[in-house]
């Protein structure tokens, strides 16, 4: 297996974190790696998966109707069949951790994680956790961010990846915390003039873009079947980030307060992360958790391979 990140496209390996880089990886043309993501690999990776571990999910067609994300599951279909579904209709679809299941594809991923260490000085995750995104053309993913650090390899089809940036208005303290509180989605509030701000990358097979800890971003897929690798990570410095937050947000549900973190400086943020330790290891909870509920099952005879159900069902309650 020969170098990973072929090269730079949009700036310098020192822009790493602190910009939205645009790059070329080797993942399809290397003889060790290419194999695995064909469509046909990939049909077989599900069908080895556990059930638990694949998130399928809806969208509608506006430019940010959060509501309409809602998610279903494949009933008896099998991995090629669900590809076809993804293929013929609106669908998203995360095999979730995928890359650390399977040993063939926990190779690529460490072996990805070596390379970007090699070349970045100081760049030392330790935690790296890498899904596979399998997604319908013309579908979706609203704007949001993400709770860790992320790398987006794209393998198949074409996406216009908008980055925006990671503080206030864009990144809504409030809402951000509820995510990091597994209260509410990755969702976040968005105003059309945010997008005077955005980075725009159209990526094609072949090329990542990673960005800033937290920015905000949605997806909009080109008319193909799109397949992408996503790798969330931790580092010293984005945990100290997550642990503040975290703080933060419990002290604005139980006590009233009015954090910003946008205003915190470098220790404030290291006392708030040390702050969250204890709080977080009695998995210390406010409340208001989410459900995750199934809104369909995947039905290639239904329109857009949707079959709806009456009323949603609370994944414990999914029955295959
Ligand atoms: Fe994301």
């Amino acid at each position: 297996m020969g170098a990973i990140v072929d090269k730079w496209l949009n700036g310098e390996t020192e822009d790493f974190g602190k910009k939205v880089l645009h790059g070329a990886h080797n993942l399809l043309t290397d003889s060790d790696t290419g194999h695995l993501f064909s469509h046909d690999a990939l049909a077989e990776l599900i069908d080895t998966i556990d059930d638990s571990q694949l998130d399928i999910v809806t969208m509608g067609y506006g430019k940010h109707e959060p509501n309409s994300w809602v998610g279903g599951h494949r009933g008896k279909l099998s991995g090629k069949e669900l590809m076809d579904a993804v293929r013929e209709g609106r669908l998203w679809v995360n095999l979730r951790h995928a890359m650390n299941t399977e040993d063939e594809y926990i190779k690529v991923q460490n072996k990805m994680f070596d390379h970007l260490s090699e070349m970045i000085p100081g760049f030392k995750p330790y935690s790296v956790y890498g899904s596979i995104l399998i997604s319908s053309p013309n579908a979706k993913v609203y704007y949001h961010a993400d709770p860790g650090e992320v790398i987006l390899w794209h393998i198949s089809g074409e996406k216009r990846v908008s980055c925006y940036p990671n503080k206030a208005p864009f990144l809504d303290d409030e809402t951000y915390e509820g995510l990091i509180l597994s209260e509410n989605s990755e969702e976040l509030p968005y105003e059309e003039w945010f997008d005077d701000h955005a980075a725009f990358i159209d990526l094609k097979p072949g090329e990542f873009v990673s960005w800033p800890h937290s920015s905000p971003h949605k997806v909009d897929n080109g008319n193909s079947l799109n397949v992408s690798i996503t790798t969330e990570f931790t580092t010293l410095a984005s945990q100290m980030r997550h642990g503040a937050r975290y703080a933060n947000g419990m002290l604005r549900r139980r006590f009233n307060a009015n954090p910003s973190f946008d205003k915190m400086g470098t220790v404030h943020t290291m006392a708030k992360f040390a702050a969250s330790l204890p709080m977080r290891a009695m998995k210390v909870k406010t409340g208001n958790e989410q459900v995750h509920k199934d809104h369909f099952v995947v039905d290639r005879g239904s329109e857009n391979c949707l079959n709806w159900f009456e009323e949603p069902i609370p994944r414990s309650e999914r029955v295959l």
